[in-house]
């Protein structure tokens, strides 16, 4: 069947729906005074993400990859490893997306349990009846919930990891101090994330920079609480009282890299709203230097103390 209906004059009710659909991309894309709250963001994109196999929302560790799935797949066992993720734990999985990441690190690492918390319904419903077709409901506990006010005990858990979600997070802060109340002693944080590059250097790259955050903060739900540098998250998880603190940008592993392999494999953005692919051949003809000079990507990883100092 058709959107529109051949035998009527009218617009089907499927026509307009696609519509609307449209419209509300356009109006997020290319409306400077729009701006989505993480729920709406996440229901507007809905399951159309750029991998083939996968649900992946994130924009992955290109070290060694050949195409997206593979670097989000990467990206997932950049965080598993540096958490030390091993048989028996339980982890905390916060912004989960479709859980692509959970599936994997319980094939792969085995862990006990792996509880998830996401604030968007739309993906828990979805990622709840994907991890159930694989029979994993069992040890994949999949929750509607925040970062920011976790439902779980203190001291549950062994390890936490966040990929690609925590710039989100209102605030960045306050997640990192739930994180820290639930993390047993010794337990094991790493954060894949998103900041802004200080804006240094001639006017023109400071404004190169401060364009290209701005852009991206404001379309992807960013709030201004989370908008520090390396040197300022470092002291926030040292004042939040977690030691062996380790940030390391790695972003020449993910923005360039990326951004040759759209350019090479255009028919990925197919995969996207027709608008947003559009938007995307757009930035695409920018050079990465100027698209991304205003962001870094870093891992973050943290322990908690074994024994806390009152
Ligand atoms: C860029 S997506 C990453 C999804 C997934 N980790 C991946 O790599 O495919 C960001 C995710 O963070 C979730 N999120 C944003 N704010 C949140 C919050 N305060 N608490 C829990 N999840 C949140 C969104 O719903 C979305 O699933």
């Amino acid at each position: 069947m058709t959107d529109l209906d051949p035998t009527s004059a009218s617009i089907t009710p499927a026509a307009s729906q696609g519509t609307k659909e449209t419209l509300r991309y356009l109006n997020w894309l290319f409306n400077p005074f729009q701006r989505l709250e993480v729920p709406a963001l996440y229901d507007l994109l809905s399951t159309r993400a750029a991998t083939e196999r996968a649900l992946y929302l994130n924009l992955g560790f290109w070290q060694d990859a050949t195409d997206l799935d593979s670097a989000s797949e990467a990206l997932a066992d950049l965080l598993a490893d540096a958490v030390h993720l091993a048989p028996g734990d339980q982890l905390l999985d916060v912004g989960y997306g479709f859980a692509d990441q959970d599936l994997r690190w319980a094939e792969h690492y085995q862990p006990a349990q792996i509880i998830g918390l996401n604030l968007t319904q739309s993906q828990v419903e979805v990622a709840r009846q994907r991890v159930a077709e694989r029979g994993l409901s069992e040890q994949i506990d999949l929750r509607l919930g925040s970062a920011t006010a976790m439902d779980l005990p203190d001291e549950s858990v062994d390890k936490l990891i966040a990929l690609e979600c925590a710039f989100h997070f209102r605030s960045r802060e306050q997640f990192l101090r739930e994180a820290f109340r639930v993390l047993r002693p010794g337990g094991r944080i790493a954060i894949a994330d998103i900041l802004p590059r200080p804006a240094q250097g001639s006017a023109w790259q400071r404004f190169k920079r401060k364009t290209s955050w701005g852009l991206v903060a404001a379309k992807f739900s960013i709030p201004w609480d989370n908008a520090y540098p390396i040197p300022t998250y470092h002291a926030k998880l040292k004042l939040g009282g977690y030691e062996q603190i380790n940030i390391e940008s790695i972003r020449d592993q993910v923005y360039a890299p990326l951004h040759q392999w759209l350019c090479a494999h255009r028919s990925a953005l197919q995969r996207l709203h027709p608008a947003a692919g559009f938007a995307a051949k757009l930035a695409l003809r920018r050079d990465p230097e100027t698209l991304f000079a205003g962001l870094d990507y870093v891992l973050a990883t943290a322990v908690k103390p074994m024994r806390l100092v009152r």
